[in-house]
């Protein structure tokens, strides 16, 4: 008789088939709940402190138990950041095939380290960065790496730029320097430069913060300054961090003036694009990216404006060599030769095990094409500029910047800064919205970023009218107070 045993941590084929129906059933019942969904749960405490301090169990609890868990504990205690009225930060609902996606890359488990271990997978990741690589004008054989984010892809960024900047980084680090690297961003920059400054070594004391213009572009004049400035002091500038599509705005600063000035300056010139490098996409923002391309690296977000689920980040560096010079080691138990199909992917990071994150971002492209997803940008750029529009009528609100991509951001006018924060508070408990605090110009107010391909137009509506009704009860509650006090003067 053939008895069929089952590996221990395997299942058998019953329980497969149950997991199969039971994991269609939760995908299914969470898509369609979205539009109802709570934004931000009301935290079950007793469930979460449940998860938080139950025993691992012994025997194990099984798919039906866990799946219990899964639909009572984690999905009631999650954020519904797929809602359609979750327009804070900048993140994006994962698009519909990504969990699809996601089951396999973990099936067929795929080492994106050396080409052996996942030789399809590799030519997979190459074939993702060629088209994004294709899509900000870089030739299609520039080098790249999909990381787990935009702030670890402009840590890389940095890395290749030391490299590519001083011979000896690799053997001395910054240690044996006696001029000091210094690298540029603006005061509009995202922290991730900062912190990948502070994580190498180069320190916070050598970032410059290049003040912006009225559209928070960085100066190129101040920019030049500044340079001018170090070299004098003996310094030793090695890179300019521009972005398109700041965190806070979505501004874009002046890329071909900065890329001239980096040539002449034969400085490194790395753009932050995690938001706003795939506007390249957009129809009408198109060319507002020009110069992009002159970059010696880039960093995007396929987390962001391509709605693959997280993570999935990217940096590409114009010259391949470049990359692989900053990241590849010898070692004796690793002797595959690089194939010229198949690219060994821990030479181009820090990381040697590697999930198969390129298969989602793949798989979502061939599924939905290009068309689409052009399509769902120019509906983000579309809504945000519908917001924008309103704001300016309303004459309870103030718009606080302009609106070069998605982001918006709006100040309730009369309010105070603790006015805003409660405000925002209270959306998100009421259901109306998730949005997110906005710093502009030292002023406190409230942003909305539109990345997010189910908002429609009545989403946005109902932000705007509710922002308004909240305006004008923090100024009848104002004028009220003004009354007493005059009352009692
Ligand atoms: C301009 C910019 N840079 C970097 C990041 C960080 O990206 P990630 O969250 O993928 O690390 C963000 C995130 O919003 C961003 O907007």
């Amino acid at each position: 008789m053939n008895i069929v045993v089952t590996p221990v941590l395997a299942l058998t084929p019953e329980d497969r088939a149950r997991a199969g129906e039971l994991l269609l059933t939760l995908l299914d019942d969470y898509e369609r709940g979205l539009p109802t969904a709570p934004l931000v749960p009301e935290f079950d405490e007793e469930a979460l402190t449940d998860l938080l301090s139950a025993p691992i169990s012994r025997e194990g609890i099984g798919v039906e138990g866990v799946f219990a868990e899964i639909k009572n504990k984690i999905i009631p205690n999650s954020t519904a950041l797929a809602s359609p009225r979750f327009l804070a930060y900048v993140s994006g609902p994962p698009n519909g095939i990504a969990p699809y996606a996601e089951a396999i890359a973990a099936a067929i488990n795929q080492n994106c380290n050396f080409w052996q271990l996942g030789p399809a997978a590799s030519v997979v990741e190459r074939a993702v960065l060629r088209w994004l690589a294709e899509l900000v004008g870089y030739p299609p054989d520039a080098g790249g790496i999909l990381t787990g984010g935009g702030s670890i892809a402009t840590l890389n960024a940095l890395v290749t730029a030391l490299n590519a900047f001083d011979p000896d980084f690799r053997a001395n680090g910054l240690q044996a320097r006696s001029a000091p690297a210094v690298v540029y961003t603006s005061t509009e920059a995202h922290r991730s430069v900062d912190k990948a400054a502070a994580i190498l070594g180069i320190g916070l004391d050598h970032v410059r913060h290049i003040p912006v213009d009225e559209q928070h572009r960085m100066r190129v004049d101040a920019l030049a300054e500044a340079i001018a400035a170090d070299r004098r002091a003996g310094l030793a500038p090695f890179c300019v961090v521009a972005t398109s599509g700041t965190v806070t705005t979505g501004s874009v600063d002046p890329l071909n003036a900065i890329a001239d000035l980096c040539e002449r300056e034969e400085l490194w010139l790395h753009v932050d694009g995690a938001y706003g490098a795939l506007f390249r996409l957009g129809t009408t923002t198109r060319d507002r990216l020009d110069g992009i391309e002159r970059a010696d690296s880039i960093t995007l977000d396929p987390h962001k404006m391509l709605f693959a689920s997280l993570e999935a980040g990217c940096l590409l560096v114009r010259d391949r060599k470049r990359l692989r010079d900053a990241f590849a080691f010898n070692s004796s138990y690793l002797t595959i030769a690089e194939h010229p199909v198949m690219v060994d992917f821990m030479d181009y990071g820090p990381q040697l095990s590697r999930g198969f994150k390129a298969l989602k971002v793949w798989t979502a492209l061939q599924a939905f094409g290009t068309d689409a997803f052009r399509a769902a940008v120019d509906q983000t750029l579309e809504l945000a500029q519908h917001l924008a529009e309103r704001v300016r009528r309303a004459e309870e609100l103030e718009l606080m910047a302009p609106v070069p991509l998605t982001a918006v951001c709006i100040r309730l006018r009369g309010a105070t800064d603790t006015d805003h924060t409660e405000i925002l508070a209270q959306l998100a408990r009421e259901g109306t919205a998730l949005l997110g605090p906005a710093n502009v110009n030292g002023r406190m107010g409230i942003r909305a970023c539109v990345t997010n391909y189910r908002t429609r137009r009545e989403d946005i509506d109902l932000v705007v009218d509710r922002l308004c009704e909240f305006a004008r009860s923090v100024e009848s509650g104002r004028q009220g107070r003004s009354r007493q006090q005059l009352a009692g003067s």
